[in-house]
């Protein structure tokens, strides 16, 4: 099946490979997915512009079609005071790891204007936008860019605010999805609404192409969705354990260890809404965490980055979606195919 946007995208196949910003999506997946008929998206999301830059000089190289999604500021400021009481609370678990936190809140936009610069001077066919809608003066230099602009939304209302500020494609996220959930509003509840409900209301209320994201793990799981109105289905969680995927060696195991007892929408780790496995860190934090992003995400950066290098997953944010049990090993091309099997 080929609808018009998949044609737009220069693509055979409605798959998409999902942004993977913290080191699980790479250059490599994205062409495996581009090998595979479908579409591969690099992720911006805490990457230097430089090293972004050097991903898209080398999936461009590759000459397949291929998108950059970014991480839009659209910050939740967190009480300085919050921030304190967290890290202290969290001091034992980082002195186990022999790291000290820096109470001071960070405040950054991920150099969202430099990574502007960066799609200026390279442009790509696609962009999509993560956590917000940027400014109109934003959006049109993206435009300009000559990309196709899409905007991750996870209601009816984001929707809507996205048509008419006017991107040409929607991701559709449901809550099922692993990592960051793209609410713009990250401190209203995460409604639990699945996906093809999502996308059959939004295909109704918003007349432009739907991606559909959110725990989507089987060959008949991406059928529903197209048939639900999508024009095309991603995938993040079940690529974790690809042989292209960049994902960290603890958190490669933690997808197939039978003891994880599932998965939580968490704002432990980061200060903003993220599904991860159930671990003792999100056990402990997870009603306890303030809102607060980028703030809480650089508080416990540091601790994170030596848990996963000492192979402690109890203290890494295992980033994954509700299908993370059919994560498998092996080829993306090969996963996306078996995926697309029933399209
Ligand atoms: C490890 C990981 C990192 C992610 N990073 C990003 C990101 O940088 N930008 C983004 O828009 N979404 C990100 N997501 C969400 C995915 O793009 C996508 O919405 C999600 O993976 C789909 O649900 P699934 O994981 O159940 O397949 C991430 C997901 C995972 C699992």
């Amino acid at each position: 099946m080929s609808s018009a946007f998949i044609r737009t995208l220069g693509v055979d196949v409605p798959l998409i490979a999902a942004p993977m910003a913290g080191g699980a999506g790479t250059p490599a997946l994205v062409v495996a997915a581009a090998r595979a008929g479908g579409l591969g998206f690099l992720a911006a999301g805490y990457k230097t512009p430089q090293a972004l830059e050097a991903e898209i000089t080398t999936v461009g190289a590759a000459e397949v079609p291929f998108g950059v999604n970014l991480f839009v500021p659209n910050p939740v400021p967190i009480d300085p005071a919050a921030l304190r009481r967290y890290a202290d609370l969290l001091a034992a678990e980082a002195g186990r790891h022999g790291v000290t936190l820096d109470p001071v809140p960070v405040e950054d936009d991920d150099r969202w204007q430099d990574k502007l610069d960066v799609l200026r001077a390279r442009p790509v066919p696609v962009i999509s936008l993560t956590f917000g809608i940027p400014s109109r003066a934003d959006l049109a230099a993206l435009r300009a860019t000559g990309a196709l602009l899409v905007q991750t939304v996870t209601s009816i209302e984001e929707a809507k605010a996205a048509a008419a500020a006017g991107v040409d494609a929607l991701a559709v996220q449901a809550a099922a999805a692993g990592g960051h959930y793209g609410a713009f509003d990250p401190s209203a509840p995460v409604t639990g609404t699945a996906l093809t409900d999502l996308v059959a209301a939004i295909r109704h209320a918003v007349d432009l192409p739907l991606i559909a994201a959110g725990g989507l793990s089987t060959p008949q799981d991406v059928a529903a969705v197209v048939s639900a109105g999508a024009d095309a289905a991603a995938v993040g969680t079940v690529l974790l354990r690809s042989d292209e995927a960049g994902t960290s060696a603890v958190h490669r195991a933690a997808v197939t260890d039978p003891d994880r007892t599932g998965t939580v929408v968490t704002r432990a780790f980061t200060g903003r809404p993220a599904r991860a496995l159930r671990n003792e860190f999100t056990d402990r934090y997870g009603e306890l965490a303030p809102y607060g992003y980028p703030a809480v995400h650089h508080l416990t950066a540091g601790l994170r980055r030596a848990a996963a290098a000492a192979g402690d997953p109890e203290r890494v944010h295992l980033w994954a979606g509700t299908g993370y049990r059919r994560a498998a090993d092996g080829p993306a091309a090969a996963i996306l195919t078996g995926l697309a099997a029933r399209l």
